[in-house]
């Protein structure tokens, strides 16, 4: 059974133009409980520093509305931005949740960065692992977790009332869906989740994980199923599974890797700790070289 679609809860987006990101807040008016979904810690890959002017716009936000922060969400283990979670925790409680496939990405990296003999690949950095299908509660709001995996093995969409926050699954429709060419990513994959998200009823609202709009356009990031399905360029009613994956890998072939994916992984897989500090006391990030 899907939750309760009637509902129809209170959702901002706040973007992020350095990374492209929307972080949301949901919620059921002001004074109540709400949920964080994909938050962003300032990096200057220059410098190596962290800042927390997105994350406090958040903050702001969520005082203003006397909001308290129940769940701290992830779609995903993001590779364009670092996760600001823990900050957040610090700053507003909650508890951090993401996928719980997302151990097979932490295996995955662990290799990837050798990580230190104790890095755990169950996922207990997080406070909570979502199975697929599972239903929680933000306060009086309903919500389910979809797994929509095929841009990375581990990516959850979070369904709460009459609103989907897709994660990197689709993107606004005329910049079409996310890449699947990240290790353990899945373009045939990717389409089963996507229809999987455009089967719901068409007034079902979805809210974008990033917007990169095309020249001449506004930051857009809410759509509906019946607008993916008429006009998304990748995935619109009529193009099938193998077109997708055709277009798709063509066009992977040719996308940079993200500036910031080689910090982003590593910290996000930690539910966005950093590393554990030196013996200066300094964290350290790792860049392997030839490696990706
Ligand atoms: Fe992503």
């Amino acid at each position: 059974m899907s939750v309760a679609t009637a509902v129809r809860p209170q959702v901002q987006g706040l973007f992020d133009p350095a990374t492209w990101t929307v972080t949301y807040v949901v919620h059921n008016g002001p004074g109540s409980p709400a949920a964080i979904i994909d938050s962003v810690l300032d990096y200057d890959p220059k410098s190596g520093r962290t800042r927390t002017a997105s994350a406090d716009k958040v903050i702001d936000y969520v005082r203003a509305n006397e909001l308290k922060v129940e769940w701290i969400l992830e779609t995903h283990a993001h590779a364009d931005h670092l996760s600001a979670a823990p900050y957040l925790k610090k700053q507003l409680g909650g508890r951090i949740g993401i996928g719980g496939r997302i151990t097979q990405v932490q295996k995955v990296f662990k290799a990837v960065f050798h990580l230190e003999p104790g890095f755990r690949l169950d996922g207990s950095q997080f406070d909570h692992l979502f199975q697929e299908g599972e239903r929680f509660r933000i306060g009086e709001l309903e919500a389910e977790v979809l797994y929509v995996p095929g841009h990375t093995p581990a990516c959850a969409a979070y369904h709460v009332g009459d609103a989907v926050f897709v994660g990197d699954t689709m993107f606004m429709p005329d910049v079409g869906t996310a890449r699947c060419d990240f290790p353990g990513g899945d373009a045939k994959t990717l389409y089963a989740s996507v229809k999987q998200i455009l089967s719901l009823p068409g007034e079902t609202r979805l809210f974008m994980c990033h917007d990169y709009p095309p020249e001449g356009r506004e930051v857009r990031f809410e759509t509906t199923v019946a607008e993916q399905r008429a006009r998304n360029i990748h995935v619109h009613d009529g193009i099938s599974e193998a077109q997708f994956v055709e277009m798709r890998t063509k066009r992977d072939a040719t996308l940079d890797m993200p500036v910031l994916i080689l910090p982003s992984v590593q910290v996000n897989i930690r539910a966005g700790e950093l590393p554990p500090p030196e013996a200066n006391g300094v964290s350290y990030l790792k860049i392997p070289v030839n490696a990706l």
